[in-house]
């Protein structure tokens, strides 16, 4: 059987990629190792899908993205904008609303984005292979061959939009890298990134106690031109830290580095605690807890004596050491909870070995699209952008 395309991977990338191009007029089949489509849509955003970001802006990739070369993904993010997707979804009914920071969601559930993905390839004429496997993919005259469960295709074009190594427990694999060195495409090396942050025992034997505590804090890593800070809520867990400040973070963080945070997300607790003393006789946690939640300041009055009594009693010295150690924490994580809690994967297909304006690979009508690519976003439909802008490029080049 001969494809004017072969799209391996039907998550969000290879879905779109793939309804766009049968409505060019090309003949598609994508083909997907599950028996199920884009099971990440599925569990996406909590079920409700954060399919966009409104504040993208693709003049500044680099505030948003990272990557070997954050300036890569700026063609395609310009040529189909958040704007573009928001009137597909418009198109097909699909309610959503802001949440906060130009985090757009479905109202209902994400079962209505792959329903309008699935309706796209269906009107394009798509064939659709599931579960089936493919286990080569070689070079013929004007194209490739690939050989699958159901039987031997060939095509023109080869996409290959399987994804990161994130949750393999929904049928992430290392396909699309395998792919790539297969024919000379460099990759670099993957990394779990939008990942929970873990501690050693010892050092998190005190914090273990706060498990299940929200809060917003300023949090930080990286040195002078490395340096990044969000301003994000942070969750304590049995083992580290997790929320969407640790999330953001842990996509820049490198092993042995610090993380220094912020646990009063910028208020001046030194100069509140002075006014406290001045006026009150209560305990210093007590007083604490009007500017952290109370489980906090409790917890952490218990790491030393001098803060453990009434504040009037309290040296100047230690409210500021108090006042210093909440604002400046600094911990280095052990770790991260790996691919099993990733959102998505860091590196991947590395970006000098494939064009901006089209995502072909040096190797001619290889194509790489979506996660599998040295672009990851930050959490917020940033991801999912990505997948919608490069599987447009790749749609129109072919
Ligand atoms: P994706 O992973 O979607 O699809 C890859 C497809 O390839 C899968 O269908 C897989 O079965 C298939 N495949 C893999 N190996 C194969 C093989 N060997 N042969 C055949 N098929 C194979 N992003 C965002 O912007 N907003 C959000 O709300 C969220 N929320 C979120 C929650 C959770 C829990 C996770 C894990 C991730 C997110 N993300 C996100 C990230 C987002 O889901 C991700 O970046 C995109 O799904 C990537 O799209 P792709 O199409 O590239 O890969």
């Amino acid at each position: 059987m001969h494809f004017d395309a072969v799209i391996v991977g039907a998550g969000a990338a290879g879905l779109f990629c793939a309804g766009l191009a049968g409505e060019q007029g090309l003949k598609v089949l994508l083909i997907d190792h599950s028996d199920k489509v884009a099971e990440k849509i599925r569990i996406s955003g909590g079920g409700r899908c954060n399919f966009t970001n409104r504040d993208l802006d693709p003049r500044a990739p680099q505030k948003h993205f990272l990557g070997d070369n954050a300036n890569f993904c700026r063609s395609a993010l310009a040529r189909f904008t958040p704007n573009d997707f928001i009137a597909l979804v418009q198109k097909h009914g699909i309610p959503f609303h802001e949440k906060h920071k130009g985090q757009l969601f479905g109202d209902r559930s994400s079962e209505d984005f792959i329903r309008m993905l699935v309706a796209e390839c269906d009107a394009g004429g798509v064939q659709r292979w599931q579960p089936c496997k493919v286990s080569s993919v070689a070079t013929t005259e004007g194209g490739y061959t690939l050989e699958t469960d159901r039987g031997t295709v060939t095509t023109r074009n080869v996409v290959i939009a399987t994804g990161g190594l994130s949750i393999p427990k929904i049928g992430a694999t290392d396909f699309g890298y395998r792919i790539a060195k297969q024919f000379g495409v460099r990759v670099v090396e993957p990394r779990p990134a939008l990942v929970p942050l873990t501690f050693d025992g010892d050092a998190w034997a005190p914090f273990a106690q706060l498990a299940g505590l929200a809060l917003p804090v300023i949090i930080e890593t990286g040195e002078k031109k490395t340096r990044i800070a969000f301003h994000e809520d942070l969750l304590f867990t049995h083992r580290g830290l997790s929320g969407p400040a640790v999330l953001q973070v842990s996509s820049y963080w490198r092993e042995g580095q610090p993380l220094r945070i912020d646990l009063t997300a910028g208020q001046d607790i030194e100069q509140a605690l002075r006014d406290a003393k001045a006026r009150s006789r209560k305990l210093i946690a007590n007083e604490l807890a009007a500017f952290v939640p109370s489980r906090l300041a409790d917890a952490w009055v218990q790491q030393d004596p001098a803060w453990q009594r009434p504040i009037n009693e309290a040296s100047d010295k230690a409210l500021a050491q108090l006042a210093q150690r909440l604002s400046r924490w600094e911990i280095v994580p052990t770790g991260s909870e790996g691919y099993r809690k990733a959102e998505v994967t860091a590196g991947g297909v590395d970006t000098r070995d494939l064009s901006s304006q089209t995502m072909e690979s040096k190797q001619p009508g290889l194509y790489f699209i979506g996660e599998v690519v040295d672009v990851t976003g930050w959490l917020g439909g940033y991801n999912f952008q990505w997948a919608w802008a490069s599987a447009h490029a790749c749609a129109h080049a072919m």
